[in-house]
C-alpha cells in the first residue's frame, strides 16, 4: 500500500468508517454515480472485478476522461467517502442502498448483453440486506427488474428492486449527473419508493414514481427519440444539400421553435454513436421483435444513421475514384467531443470501412490514446498536421476547442489533394473554398446551383410545375410508370 492510501484508510478505520451506498461497477456511470453520492456526503462503497482499476481509483486515478472527474475523485478521496473494493464482502452488508451500474450489452456483439449484470447480481446478493434496496442503473429491457428481484430473493422474501435509469451525457456527465433533468423511479415496494425519493431529495428535477417496466421503457425511449431526431436532421442535411439549401440554419431555426428548444438533437453531421444510443435503438429494436411489434422508425433511424458514415465514403470514391492507396486523414475518433470513447464512434467506423476497400488511414485524435490503436491497421498521427501530411483527403469526424484553430494554410500545403469531407461542419465553407480547400459540408448545398430536378424525366422548367394536377404531369412524362413523381 503506498502513501496515499495508506491515508484514506488510516482516515476511515479512525472514523469506523461504514458505507450507506453502494455502487457496482466502477465503469462510465458507475464512478460518476459512486463520486457524486461521496461528494453529497453518503458513504460510498464502489466496487468493481477490475482489480487494474480499483488500484488506479485508489491512486486517484479514473481509467477514461471526463470533465471535472479527476477534481472530484481526488476531492472525494480526501473526504474519505469513498472507499473501492475489488471484491464482494461483508464490508457491502451495511448499505442500505445498492446502484448497479455494470455494462448491459455491447455495440459490436448483441445490444442486449446481461451476463454482467446477472453475475453481479449473484456475487452481491449473499451481502445485500432485507430492509436494502437494490437499484438497477443499467439499461436493460423490460422485465429486468423484475427477475433481478426474483434472483436475489429467497423463499419468498427478499430485498426491494427498482430501476433508476440514468441519463448522464459522456463530456458532460458530472454536470448532468447534479444537474438532472428529472429523476425516474421504477420501484416495485414501498420501501424502495421512500429509499430512492429520499436519496434524491436535494436533486433538481421532476421526480416520478412508476413501475419498473415502464421506468425500463423511459430509459430506451429517451435514447430512441434522441436517435430518431439525429437521423431526422441527417435526412433533411441530405435534401439540403442537393437543393442547395444550408441544414444548419435549418437546425438552428427548428431548434427555436419552443416545442423543440436549444438542446434538442438536431446537429446534423455522419450520425449518432457512442455506447447508448446505438445500442439502446437496437436493443429496443429487438425487443419489439420479441414481442411482434413492428419498428418502422426505428429501423429507419439506424439505416439513416449507417448511410451517414457510408456517404462519406461514397463522396471520397466520386472525387477520388479508386481509394486503394490513397491517403485519407480521419481528424476526430472519439465519437463525439470532450470524450476519449472510441465505442461505435463515426470516424472509427469510417476508418475500418476504408481499410476494408484498400485506402492507406491516418488518424488523429487529441484525447484517444495512442495505446488505442496499438493493433489496428491504422496510422497514428501525432497532431492534425502529421494527418494531413501527404493525404489525399481528411475527414474531420468529431471536433474539439482547439480544431477551428488550427492553421489551414499549412493543412492545405502538407496535403496531396486538399479535399476535406466536414462531417461536423467545423469550419465555413465558403472561407475553406477561398483558401484553396475543396471544402464538402453535409448538409450544406450550393444555392447557385439549379435545381437537380433533372432526376424527373423532364425537368420542370418551375417548381410549381411539381404540383400540377395529376393529369398534366402525366402530359409532361413526370409520372413514371408506378404513378409517383419518377
Ligand atoms: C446518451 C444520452 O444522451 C444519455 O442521456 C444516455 O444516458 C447515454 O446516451 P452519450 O452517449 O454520452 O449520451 O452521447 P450524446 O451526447 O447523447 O450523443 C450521442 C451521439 O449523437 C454522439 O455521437 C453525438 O455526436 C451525436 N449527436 C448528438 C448528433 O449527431 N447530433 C446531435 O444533435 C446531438
Amino acid at each position: 500500500m503506498d502513501g496515499p492510501e495508506l491515508h484514506l484508510r488510516e482516515k476511515q478505520e479512525r472514523n469506523g468508517w461504514i458505507p450507506d451506498l453502494s455502487v457496482i461497477g466502477m465503469g462510465r456511470v458507475g464512478l460518476v454515480t459512486a463520486l457524486s453520492f461521496a461528494a453529497k456526503g453518503h458513504r460510498v462503497l464502489g466496487v468493481d472485478l477490475d482489480h487494474r482499476m480499483v488500484a488506479k481509483l485508489r491512486k486517484g486515478q479514473a481509467s477514461f476522461f471526463e470533465p471535472g472527474l479527476h477534481e472530484l475523485l481526488t476531492k472525494v478521496l480526501d473526504s474519505g467517502n469513498l472507499e473501492v473494493s475489488e471484491v464482494y464482502d461483508e464490508r457491502l452488508l451495511p448499505a442500505l442502498i445498492h446502484l448497479v451500474c455494470v455494462d448491459t450489452g455491447s455495440v459490436d456483439g448483441s445490444a442486449i448483453d446481461l451476463t454482467n449484470l446477472l453475475s453481479a447480481l449473484r456475487d452481491l446478493s449473499p451481502y445485500v440486506r432485507l430492509d436494502a434496496v437494490v437499484a438497477l442503473r443499467s439499461t436493460a429491457p423490460p422485465g429486468t427488474t423484475e427477475a433481478a428481484r426474483r434472483l436475489l430473493s429467497k423463499n419468498g422474501t427478499g430485498p426491494s428492486v427498482a430501476c433508476n435509469p440514468e441519463f448522464l451525457r459522456e463530456g458532460s456527465a458530472v454536470e448532468d449527473f447534479f444537474n438532472p433533468d428529472r429523476v425516474i423511479l421504477g420501484v416495485t415496494t414501498e420501501e424502495a419508493r421512500e429509499a430512492l425519493l429520499s436519496l434524491y431529495r436535494d436533486f433538481p428535477g421532476e421526480k416520478i414514481v412508476c413501475h419498473a417496466r415502464t421506468a425500463e421503457m423511459v430509459k430506451y425511449a429517451a435514447n430512441t427519440l434522441l436517435a430518431v431526431n439525429i437521423s431526422f436532421v441527417n435526412e433533411i442535411a441530405s435534401i439540403c444539400e442537393r437543393v442547395g439549401a444550408d441544414v444548419r440554419i435549418v437546425s438552428r431555426a427548428l431548434k427555436l421553435d419552443h416545442r423543440f428548444g436549444p438542446h434538442a438533437y438536431l446537429e446534423a453531421g455522419l450520425g449518432f454513436g457512442g455506447s447508448c444510443l446505438p445500442k439502446d435503438i437496437a436493443a429496443l429494436a429487438l425487443v419489439a421483435k420479441l414481442v411482434q411489434q413492428p419498428t418502422r422508425l426505428l429501423d429507419a433511424a439506424r439505416e439513416v444513421n449507417d448511410a451517414q458514415r457510408q456517404g462519406v465514403i461514397d463522396r471520397l470514391l466520386e472525387r477520388l475514384g479508386d481509394l486503394e492507396s490513397r491517403v485519407i486523414g480521419i481528424i476526430g475518433l472519439a465519437f463525439k467531443p470532450n470524450t476519449d470513447d472510441v465505442r461505435a464512434a463515426p470516424g472509427l467506423e469510417i476508418a475500418q470501412r476504408l481499410v476494408r476497400i484498400g485506402a492507406w488511414v491516418k488518424v488523429y485524435d487529441p484525447l484517444v490514446e495512442h495505446d488505442t490503436f496499438r493493433h489496428a491497421p491504422y496510422e497514428v498521427a501525432k497532431d492534425v498536421y502529421e494527418a494531413a501530411d501527404g493525404a489525399d483527403a481528411l475527414v474531420l469526424a468529431n471536433s474539439w476547442d482547439g480544431l477551428k484553430s488550427v492553421r489551414l494554410e499549412r493543412i492545405r500545403r502538407l496535403m496531396r489533394r486538399p479535399l476535406v469531407i466536414d462531417g461536423r461542419n467545423v469550419f465555413d465553407p465558403r472561407a475553406m473554398r477561398e483558401k484553396g480547400f475543396e471544402h464538402i459540408a453535409l448538409g450544406v448545398g450550393d444555392e447557385h446551383q439549379p435545381l437537380p430536378y433533372g432526376s424527373l424525366d423532364k425537368t420542370p422548367a418551375e417548381p410549381w410545375e411539381l404540383a400540377l394536377p395529376r393529369s398534366s404531369r402525366d402530359r409532361l412524362g413526370l409520372i413514371d410508370k408506378d404513378g409517383f413523381a419518377a
